[in-house]
């Protein structure tokens, strides 16, 4: 090896080392419903969970870092070298710990570690690692009516609160919900419900799910002939009606589903 070689890998754009070695993660249990196994290349993690990053052996790895990139933004996780304590980054600090024995490194996540990471040692470095830090998703809320006049139309809306969901979907009583004539998914997390017939009562539930996570949340609706909700129901109507001059919408909205007919 000649000197100058030594400081390359510095100064090289990360990737460009054609065969450079690569980090390899997994997420240590427990951890939701996230993946356990070992990847290369990239990993989907949860927010905290905690990861294990190893590196093969390095050229020069007397002396190591543990680095990021986000971006344009690059900096150093921890530093250690000859034996000397780790230094660590108040980003990373009294949440990782380095194993001085295999160079390791296991980090708790939090948001916005979604990052690229690497090892440098002093005259190779591996080659860039994507972690995708995904929010679990905390029990979703069913916004809408609990109590439903047969043959009018109803519609569930399901809010994720915490996280962002990749799939929904709904169940009645335990059981799998599937669309119809009269059963109708809407923008995924909406749940519409035309001609309610008394058969519709029951308990439905709404499960979200993404990379790490599932949880649900179950609403009661009640579909009743009593009549006794008729006369609110006109009332209301009214009300708003000459409140806003707009009688036309109490009609529309006994025949149709919200705003998506
Ligand atoms: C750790 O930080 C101290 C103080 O900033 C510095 O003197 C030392 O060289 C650093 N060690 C490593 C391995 O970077
Ligand atoms: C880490 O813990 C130390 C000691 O409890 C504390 O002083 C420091 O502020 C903590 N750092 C971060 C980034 O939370
Ligand atoms: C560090 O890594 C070595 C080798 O994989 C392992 O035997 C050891 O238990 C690890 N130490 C800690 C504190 O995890
Ligand atoms: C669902 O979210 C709640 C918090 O809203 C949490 O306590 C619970 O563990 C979650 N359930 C699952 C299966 O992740
Ligand atoms: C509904 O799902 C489709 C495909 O899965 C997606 O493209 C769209 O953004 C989702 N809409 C909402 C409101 O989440």
């Amino acid at each position: 090896m000649f000197p100058v070689p030594l400081l390359l890998p510095l100064l090289l754009a990360p990737g460009s080392a054609a065969a450079a070695p690569g980090v390899t993660a997994r997420t240590l249990a427990p951890c939701y419903s996230a993946d356990l196994r070992p990847a290369a290349g990239s990993l989907v993690s949860a927010v905290g969970c905690t990861v294990l990053l190893t590196a093969p052996e390095l050229r020069g790895s007397r002396a190591v870092s543990w680095e990021y990139r986000a971006g344009s933004e690059e900096g150093v996780i921890l530093s250690y070298g000859f034996r000397q304590p780790p230094n660590v980054s108040r980003l990373y600090e009294n949440r990782s710990t380095f194993n001085e024995s295999n160079l390791s490194l296991q980090v708790v996540l939090q948001q916005g570690d979604s990052r690229l990471y690497r090892l440098r040692a002093q005259e190779e470095a591996t080659t860039w690692f994507h972690l995708h830090v995904v929010e679990p998703l905390s029990e979703p809320k069913i916004v809408g009516n609990s109590l439903v006049k047969a043959g009018g139309n109803t519609k569930l809306v399901c809010n994720v609160v915490q996280g962002k969901a990749d799939a929904y979907w709904w169940k009645k009583n335990g059981e799998l919900l599937v669309g119809s004539e009269r059963i109708q998914f809407v923008e995924n997390a909406t749940l519409c419900i035309v001609r309610a017939s008394i058969s519709d009562s029951g308990y439905y539930t709404c499960v979200v799910s993404n990379a790490v996570s599932q949880n649900e949340t179950s609403f009661l609706l009640k579909v009743h002939h009593s009549a006794n909700v008729v006369l609110p129901v006109v009332l209301t109507c009214v009300i708003i009606g000459l409140l806003a001059g707009v009688i036309v919408w109490c009609q529309r909205r006994e025949n149709s589903c919200g705003n998506f007919w």
